[in-house]
């Protein structure tokens, strides 16, 4: 991995009476400022120096330590000094001339429209990145962060060609069903529910309703109750700045419900919009895009990161942790891609989500009392066949990663189960997650520990359609059928709505 930058300090004057003594100050930095931090060796080397009318051109290649931005930077200060003091003299800035990263790979990058950089090129074994960019922006780490962009890109590709990271952690017993149609048609045809207007969505009838409230009330009294949880109530708008933070910035565009607000509320603005719609009959879709803003975030989408906002920038009392909330305040909605979907995938859904906080030990009992209390839920409430399984770290995969955690008990836990109406090979269902989230959140929020002990998080999304799909798919629709430990806490079904 080679950084190649050809840079001039613009000088207010020309400085060759200065030439001996830039050309000591360069030498000795060699052994200096531009090794210091870096291996034996591995510092930053100045290949080629000269002077202009009007500048210091110098030529530096390095490996990834002293980087070559890095390494003009640290130049600059005791040029400045040199020139100045003696020669009055001033260095108006630092221009790129030309500024490249080289870097092993095993094929050229399939998007090349990358921010500041000119050109990528792919030849024997090596990727070559030209880059355009100013002072402010090398002083802003933009080259390192292509760098990483790049390394990710290229490692994603890797993990792309080998298995998903998918180990399983826990099977039920075999369990014999007697019912194999698909739930939602069936609900469909008994009127459970219907489609909503929009993508993705189902207006809930009072049956299926009450079966999601059933769900709701054993995560309170099996979950919230005994280990402790408080209410919370977490925003549903989710501003750019969260998901800045939250790492969703990075990759989460594909898969959100975008929101923009009236660019004013001024009703004489909106008077050509309202015309046309009583006229026509239509809504001006095309009208109402200049009248309002660029987006200025999105729906819910993983429930917790707005959760952050309440503890950002502060210091937690020893006494206080484990923090246990949880928020069951609305829906999240995820743009879903294509094809007819039953109430297993949905583009709104309800959810209810637990957040811990914790020294990392703390954090990590949390999630196993919340293990085994999903255990004694699904198996000796819900009486369910499903597994567990070590995958992709939630935070990882919505921030367009793969691959797993370093840290041991940092990761995801999914929650899965077949669905008898798709076979005894279809595809098994993610029914709810399980994270020990390390010191992501506290460190992207910063958020700290009283005692300086490093500060952790955890959280479980509980999906009601997703318990509802599996729930349904094992046992069906009569609730006769159901399991007696269900029934009890279900009460009586509903009446039906009836229709002439
Ligand atoms: N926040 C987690 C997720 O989005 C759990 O709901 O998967
Ligand atoms: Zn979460």
């Amino acid at each position: 991995m080679e950084f190649y930058l050809r840079s001039c300090l613009k000088t207010s004057a020309d400085p060759k009476d200065a030439k001996q003594e830039i050309e000591q100050l360069l030498t000795d930095a060699e052994k200096t400022i531009l090794t210091k931090g870096a291996p034996e060796g591995e510092g930053a080397k100045i290949t080629e120096w000269n002077l202009s009318d009007s500048g210091i051109f110098i030529t530096i290649v390095s490996g990834r330590y002293v980087r070559s931005h890095d390494a003009i930077a640290r130049l600059k200060k005791p040029l400045a000094d040199l020139l100045g003091k003696k020669y009055r003299i001033g260095i108006r800035g630092i221009e790129a001339e030309e500024f490249k990263i080289r870097l092993p790979a095993d094929k050229g990058l399939k998007n090349k429209n990358i921010p500041y950089v000119k050109s990528v090129t792919f030849e024997n074994n090596m990727l070559e990145l030209e880059l355009e960019m100013g002072e402010s922006e090398m002083r802003n780490r933009v080259p390192d962060r292509i760098l990483s962009l790049i390394e990710d890109k290229l490692k994603q590709d890797d993990y792309g060609a080998k298995a998903e990271h998918w180990n399983l952690l826990w099977e039920s017993e075999d369990k014999e069903f007697e019912y194999f149609k698909d739930p939602t048609e069936d609900m469909l045809e008994n009127g459970w529910l219907k489609r909503g207007v929009g993508r993705g969505q189902w207006v809930h009838g009072p049956k299926i309703t009450k079966l999601f409230r059933t769900f709701e009330q054993i995560v309170i009294d099996e979950l919230v109750k005994p280990l402790g949880f408080e209410e919370m109530i977490f925003p549903k708008l989710v501003m750019w700045d969260i998901w800045k933070q939250s790492g969703h910035a990075k990759g989460i565009y594909p898969e959100i419900y975008y929101v923009c607000a009236p660019k004013t509320r001024d009703p004489e603005y909106w008077e050509d919009v309202m015309d046309y719609y009583k006229v026509t009959h239509e809504v001006p879709t095309h009208l109402l895009k200049d009248k309002i803003t660029e987006p200025i975030g999105g729906m819910c989408y993983a429930q917790c990161p707005p959760a952050w906002t309440y503890f950002q920038g502060t210091t937690i009392a020893n006494e206080s942790v484990p923090i246990k909330i949880f928020d069951r305040s609305g829906t999240s909605h995820r743009y879903e891609s294509g094809g007819i979907h039953g109430i297993e995938r949905v583009d709104e859904f309800h959810r209810i989500e637990l957040v811990w906080i914790g020294k990392p030990e703390q954090t990590v009992d949390v999630a196993d009392k919340l293990h085994e209390q999903y255990m004694k839920i699904f198996n000796d409430i819900l009486q369910l066949k499903w597994r567990k399984a070590w995958v992709t770290p939630w935070f990882m995969a919505q921030e367009g990663l793969v691959g797993l955690s370093n840290e041991k008990r940092v990761g995801t836990t999914d929650y899965e189960a077949p669905l008898p109406y798709k076979g005894e090979n279809g595809e098994w269902l993610e029914f709810q997650n399980l994270s020990i989230n390390g010191d992501k959140y506290p460190s992207g929020f910063n958020v700290k520990l009283q005692s300086g002990d490093e500060l952790w998080s955890g959280c479980s999304g509980v999906g009601l359609e997703r318990w509802a799909a599996v729930f349904l798919a094992q046992h069906g629709l009569d609730e006769t059928k159901w399991p007696e430990t269900f029934r009890n806490r279900f009460g009586d079904m509903p009446k039906d709505i009836i229709f002439y």
